[in-house]
């Protein structure tokens, strides 16, 4: 993990006293404009908390997963445009709101990716996914392409590029660069993520400056095995198999 210490701030609701609020870590800010983090708030810190014990079970770790998920979902759909929309209430009254006109598509990188799908479908009630399976080498660390299967219009849609966890972005980049190959544009897609490396979220700016990220956390660092520190561990073990 790199030396910059990660910071800590009292949680809880604005009326209780600074003094009574316990301290918790919370994720780090970064530089680029491109990410955006989840609100720090009491009930996201205590959902990670959960997902980050190493006892916490299988069925605990999808609940909780999945409650992150919505929220990443929910927020992700913020980032897309609107165009104005007004409507007449069964009162007879206007009202002047807006409503989301593009199409979209969920684009799941398998396996860990997948366990998002179902939050994106919750909130896109027919969603469109497509899925690229890449593994990253336990030994190397580097990811390997195996499979690809996408809408076949995916050039004229946002695309929701879907990976809970971004350890040294070498995954991520490579699913752009296959999104890109397909025709759709940096500016069209938007990846969700629970948790990041700050060496991810650098790398993958770099690489790829016009896709939005947005995730629920920045970790402090990597470890010798490129895992997330603190992180969680193996997200597709914990979701899927232990
Ligand atoms: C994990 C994770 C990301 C990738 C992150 O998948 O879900 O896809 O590693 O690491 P990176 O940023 O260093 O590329 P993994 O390849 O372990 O496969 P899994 O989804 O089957 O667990
Ligand atoms: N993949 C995971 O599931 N966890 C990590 O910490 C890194 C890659």
């Amino acid at each position: 993990p790199n030396g910059c210490p990660s910071p800590a701030l009292g949680l809880g609701p604005s009326y209780r006293p600074e003094s009574e609020k316990p301290t918790a870590t919370v994720s780090r800010a970064v530089d680029q404009s491109n990410v955006h983090i989840l609100s720090q708030t009491p009930q996201l810190i205590a959902l990670l908390t959960m997902i980050r014990d190493k006892d916490t079970q299988r069925a605990d770790f999808i609940f909780y997963s999945n409650r992150i998920i919505r929220l990443l979902v929910e927020e992700g759909l913020n980032h897309l445009p609107v165009v104005p929309h007004t409507v007449t209430s069964p009162v007879g009254k206007d009202y002047t709101g807006v409503k989301f006109e593009g199409k979209i598509c969920g684009v799941s990188i398998m396996r860990a990716g997948e366990s998002m799908e179902q939050g994106l479908r919750e909130c896109c009630r027919s969603v469109r996914i497509g899925k690229i399976l890449i593994q990253r080498n336990e030994e190397t660390s580097l990811p390997k392409l195996f499979y690809e299967k996408l809408p076949a219009d995916i050039a004229d849609r946002w695309v929701l590029l879907l990976d809970p966890m971004l350890a040294t972005g070498g995954s991520a980049i490579m699913a752009v660069e296959v999104l890109k190959g397909k025709g759709v544009p940096e500016e069209r897609i938007l990846f969700l993520n629970l948790i990041a490396s700050p060496e991810g979220i650098k790398n993958f700016a770099e690489k790829v400056p016009k896709v939005r990220v947005v995730t629920a956390f920045v970790d402090q660092g990597l470890d010798e095995k490129n895992y997330i520190v603190p992180g969680l561990g193996d997200f597709g073990d914990r979701f899927y198999t232990f």
